[in-house]
């Protein structure tokens, strides 16, 4: 039987207890963060989804690399060894609940871990949301109580009883190991307070962020997607939009630094009726237009604080018509919008950034025929008082969504425009 645990199952030992304190202290903030905090989301069930794999590779190691054997037995060996299951059965369980309430929530809000790979949602009903929702609070409460037990184990092997327990966690007897492991657990937990927006935690979005209901939170969530860590595929799938480099150099030219904070939540705005969502796209040398006569927006933004936009657009994918009967018939099919089994398409961008005076861009999740890729929206407000005119635009690269993918599209452009013009009255 070998002195120590395996050098593998030593990385991953302490490498997965700094990502959970990690997690914890981001976990505690993402709900009282507001507007500003969401980006966190994202972060947050990329490192957990990587916790979760972690911890299969753990379990794998454990039974395919022989470990020291059992130092103690009576009831202290069998609390630390009950002590041990529990904590794997955390660090199996804070992921799986974790995934489970995103998979129930209201609002399905796409995750693409690290801004990359996106995670489907399990096939769990609805009304499982809450069970998901408080066991994943609660783990890490008992997570935190087995840690707990756990040290004091390690402290009193170490210091009462001087048996050299934890060299077989700790490579090579080195006391400077036995200082850094642990102190990577602390680490981790500052890591998450440091990288959490400071001070945003104001009265006023605190309690903007308790009224708002479950899925504003969830949608509003969407940021992270939008922000830092997918910046880059957002970009990428939006390379079109940057022909529209002109309204990028205004946006240098806003400063970037608010001195304001703003005084209350920020409003909300009902899209009034006679708006119009239209699409058009080049097919050999001519323009097919269409539009979609359904579709409803819950629109909540500050213009002086576009950070704090919240905006879900929904689409009724079966109300688009291009004027032609012809064509009109094809839209529904496999080859277009295949909308009988994806009737809807959604927008969803939590923040906006100014890029001149009254124009915003708004980097945000499109989800078209089962597809959820970052889309950028360009657009431009106009009015005062309670109502404002609202233009903009998107183009969409619409190979990523699996449109226009049969023998009749041959032709057609790679880059579909969308613009939107509508009315918005303020609601409080
Ligand atoms: C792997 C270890 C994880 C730990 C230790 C952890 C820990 C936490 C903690 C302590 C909270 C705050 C709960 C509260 O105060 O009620 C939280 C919230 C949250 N976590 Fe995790 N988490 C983990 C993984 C995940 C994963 C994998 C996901 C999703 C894929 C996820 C999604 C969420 C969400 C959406 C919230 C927001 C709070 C809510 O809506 O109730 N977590 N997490
Ligand atoms: C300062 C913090 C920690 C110290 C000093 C520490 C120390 C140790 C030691 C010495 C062992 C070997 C026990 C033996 O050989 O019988 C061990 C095993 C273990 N530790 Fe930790 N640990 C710490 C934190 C954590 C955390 C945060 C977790 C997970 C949440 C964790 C999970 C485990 C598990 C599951 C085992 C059992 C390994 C196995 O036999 O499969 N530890 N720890």
């Amino acid at each position: 039987m070998p002195q120590r645990y395996s050098l593998a199952a030593i990385i991953l030992h302490w490498t997965i207890a700094a990502l959970l304190a990690f997690q914890i202290a981001v976990g505690w903030a993402l709900e009282d963060l507001g507007a500003r905090g969401f980006a966190l989301y994202q972060l947050h069930k990329s490192v957990g989804i990587t916790i979760l794999a972690l911890t299969l590779a753990r379990i794998a190691v454990r039974y395919w690399k022989p470990r020291p054997t059992k130092l103690e037995g009576g009831w202290q060996g069998a609390l630390a060894s009950a002590v041990h299951v529990g904590l794997y059965a955390f660090m199996l369980g804070a992921p799986l609940t974790g995934w489970a309430l995103v998979s129930t929530a209201k609002v399905k809000v796409p995750t693409l871990l690290f801004g990359v790979l996106p995670l489907p949602h399990l096939p769990l009903p609805q009304s499982s949301h809450a069970l998901a929702e408080n066991g994943h609070g609660l783990l890490a409460w008992i997570g935190i109580a087995l840690f707990l037990l756990h040290v004091a184990g390690a402290l009193r092997h170490h210091v009462l009883m001087g048996d050299g327990l934890i060299w077989r966690m700790v490579p090579g007897r080195s006391t400077a190991l036995l200082v850094a492991l642990p102190a990577l657990i602390l680490l981790g937990f500052l890591a998450g307070r440091a990288i959490l927006p400071a001070a945003r935690t104001t009265p006023a979005l605190a309690s903007a962020a308790e009224n708002s209901d479950d899925a504003t939170v969830n949608t509003a969530e969407v940021e992270a997607a939008l922000s830092s860590s997918t910046d880059n595929a957002a970009e990428a799938a939006n390379k079109a939009a940057a022909d529209n480099s002109s309204s990028d150099a205004t946006a240098a030219a806003v400063p970037a630094e608010k001195t304001e904070e703003p005084a209350g939540p920020p409003p909300a705005w009902t899209v009034q009726p006679g708006g119009r969502i239209g699409f058009s796209v080049g097919n050999d040398g001519e323009t097919i237009s269409g539009s979609f006569s359904k579709w409803t927006a819950k629109i909540v933004m500050d213009p002086d604080h576009p950070d704090s936009a919240d905006i879900m657009v929904s689409i009724d994918m079966t109300s688009a018509s291009v004027g032609d009967a012809y064509k009109d018939g094809m839209l529904p099919g496999e080859e277009f919008f295949a909308t009988a089994a994806h009737p809807t398409a959604t927008f969803v961008a939590k923040g906006a950034e100014a890029t001149g005076a009254g124009r915003y861009r708004a980097k945000g999740m499109l989800t078209l025929k089962g597809v959820s890729k970052p889309q950028t929206i360009r657009f431009a407000l106009t009015g005062e008082g309670v109502t404002r005119k609202v233009t903009g635009s998107a183009t969409i690269a619409r190979a990523a969504f699996d449109v226009g993918n049969g023998e009749s599209s041959g032709s057609l452009a790679p880059q579909v425009a969308v613009s939107f013009a509508f009315s918005a009255k303020r609601k409080n």
